[in-house]
């Protein structure tokens, strides 16, 4: 008889555990529900295991970029490995592509972009690349989206003309000009030497052989 009533004091005993358990879990995720949405759809609550929303976070937000045209441009987006699913999909002059990580899978993409998935810190990383940036790209746009995140993020590119180019050009025209006159007028030069040289080949023959021989005669 005391053996039993000792067991029914430890049973009510756990009970009275899991109760206070239950006591503390339920009001809170309730809480925490109903301050997402006042309109809890029951059934919703019971098919869907709520995410947590800690990893449902972009832990990397891509960045508006400015550019000067030709240089390359990186966009990058990432979120918690804990919830490592995103598309990148960039919206660009050439076309639209979408990124899809941590898998990397991207649709034929053009030579001159580069998309891939990393893994690093903690962190599922989409990169979009574009190696050299042409007028364009301006405006392409970037968009991130986690998988089950409503949230999305997105970025946009500015391609500007450096000055650079122009810089080049003209460079590269006055250097030609300069560059060809200053070999005309070496070839003129060159050309003028060697006809005082002829000149004294032609006015003193003898005395060069004679030159020519004793140094023969020398070495
Ligand atoms: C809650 O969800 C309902 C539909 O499920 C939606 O109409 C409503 O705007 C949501 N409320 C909030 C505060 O998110
Ligand atoms: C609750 O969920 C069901 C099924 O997902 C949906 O048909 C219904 O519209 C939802 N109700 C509200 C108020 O969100
Ligand atoms: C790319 O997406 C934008 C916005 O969704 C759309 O307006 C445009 O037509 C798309 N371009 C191509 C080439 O699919
Ligand atoms: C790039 O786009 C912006 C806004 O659309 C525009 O103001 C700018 O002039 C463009 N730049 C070039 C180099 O086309």
């Amino acid at each position: 008889m005391e053996k039993r009533k000792e067991g029914a004091r430890r049973a009510s005993h756990i009970w009275l555990l899991l109760l206070a358990l239950l006591q503390i879990y339920t009001p809170s995720s309730v809480v925490s529900q109903s301050t997402t949405n006042s309109t809890l759809n029951t059934t919703d609550a019971t098919t869907t295991p709520a995410p947590n929303p800690a990893v449902l976070t972009y832990r990397t937000r891509p960045a508006n970029m400015k550019v000067a045209v030709g240089e390359p441009a990186v966009f990058c987006c990432g979120v918690p490995d804990a919830s490592p699913s995103l598309k990148f999909t960039l919206y660009g002059g050439h076309g639209n592509y979408t990124l899809t990580c941590p898998d990397g899978h991207v649709e034929d993409i053009p030579e001159a972009l580069y998309g891939n998935c990393e893994m690093k810190k903690g962190e599922s990383l989409a990169v979009w690349t574009i190696k050299g940036t042409s007028y364009s790209d301006n405006g392409t746009r970037v968009e991130c989206q986690q998988s089950n995140n409503p949230e999305k993020r997105s970025a946009v590119l500015h391609v500007y003309d450096s000055g650079i180019n122009y810089a080049i050009l003209i460079g590269c025209v006055i250097g030609g000009f300069f560059g060809t006159l200053l070999v005309v007028a070496l070839a003129f030069v060159t050309l003028q030497r060697s006809d005082t040289v002829q000149r004294c080949f032609r006015g003193g023959g003898g005395e060069t052989d004679d030159d020519q021989t004793t140094i023969v005669t020398k070495g």
